[in-house]
């Protein structure tokens, strides 16, 4: 490891972290003495009472920025505030998603859980890189177990979220952490209680497929959220580059690169 796990003095970005697991892991960061995290979210009166809760506690260590983690002109806009007043950037946690594969909405999802979290992953590289003039840092892309099985009525989910994990991998591939000294770290959660769970009826692709997937979930462990943060924790602190991480059904989160990694063997050796 290269203390890139540290958390103390560290400066940290993370998308959709207004509610649901990315407020937990803003928490958790400060807790574990952070210098700073900015908050980018699209719910503006949530983000703005969420950074005001932990400033209670943290004073003036959060900002809220509003921003559409869809729209490349917000992302933009909302990175170079963050970089300019925030001066400092060590961690980006893409974590924003949405799990909405209507018709009126697919697209969108895509934009959120995938092109969104590019976006970011790519400007965190070219701000952070330390051959050129960087200081290094670390990139956390928020998968899903989503992305390692499938599932019949949550394709374009399921797919966005295959599409976080085969970046991740692909990004981190040597000689990246060499080269950048960056780590970038991937994590798959199994159903985990937060809002994004509840009233699935209507987000997936059909009706008929939402009633099975419906059934599904209530025959299965939700995790707490707290069981997630600390996976996350856990793996921050100790993850190397390129690793990917699962969480679910509230057991100990477990490194399952080598699993993948005898995957990809499989069709190479
Ligand atoms: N909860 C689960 O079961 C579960 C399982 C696997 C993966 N995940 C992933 O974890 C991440 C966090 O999910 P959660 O469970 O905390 O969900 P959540 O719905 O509680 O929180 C998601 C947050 O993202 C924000 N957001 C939505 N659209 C946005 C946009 N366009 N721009 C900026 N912010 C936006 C929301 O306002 C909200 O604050 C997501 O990427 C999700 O796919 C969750």
């Amino acid at each position: 490891m290269t203390g890139l796990g540290d958390i103390t003095g560290k400066a940290c970005l993370i998308t959709g972290g207004a509610s649901g697991l990315g407020a937990l892991y803003a928490e958790a960061f400060l807790q574990e003495g952070a210098k700073h995290v900015a908050i980018l979210d699209i719910a503006e009166a949530k983000g703005k009472e969420t950074a005001e809760q932990l400033n209670n506690t943290y004073p003036g260590k959060v900002t809220f920025i509003k921003c559409d983690v869809s729209d490349e002109d917000s992302i933009s806009k909302c990175f170079n505030q963050v970089v300019e007043t925030v001066k400092q950037l060590d961690v980006v946690i893409n974590n924003a998603g949405i799990l909405n594969d209507s018709p009126a909405l697919w697209r969108k999802s895509c934009d959120v859980n995938w092109q969104g979290l590019v976006s970011f992953s790519m400007r965190a590289v070219k701000h952070m890189r330390k051959d050129e003039g960087g200081a290094g840092g670390t990139i956390v892309n928020i998968a899903s177990i989503a992305a390692l099985i499938p599932v019949g009525s949550t394709p374009i989910y399921n797919g966005s979220k295959a599409a976080v994990l085969h970046f991740s991998q692909s990004l981190s591939q040597a000689p990246f952490e060499e080269t950048t000294g960056i780590r970038v770290l991937t994590i798959c959660f199994g159903p985990t209680d937060t809002a994004l769970m509840t009233e699935l009826t209507g987000r997936v692709y059909n009706e008929k497929m939402g009633e099975d997937l419906v059934g599904v979930i209530a025959e299965i462990t939700i995790q707490k959220a707290e069981s997630a943060v600390a996976a996350f924790m856990a793996m921050f602190k100790n993850g190397p580059n390129g690793s990917v991480w699962l969480s679910e059904k509230n057991r100990p989160v477990q490194d399952i690169t080598p699993k993948l990694q005898a995957f990809y063997n499989s069709f190479t050796n």
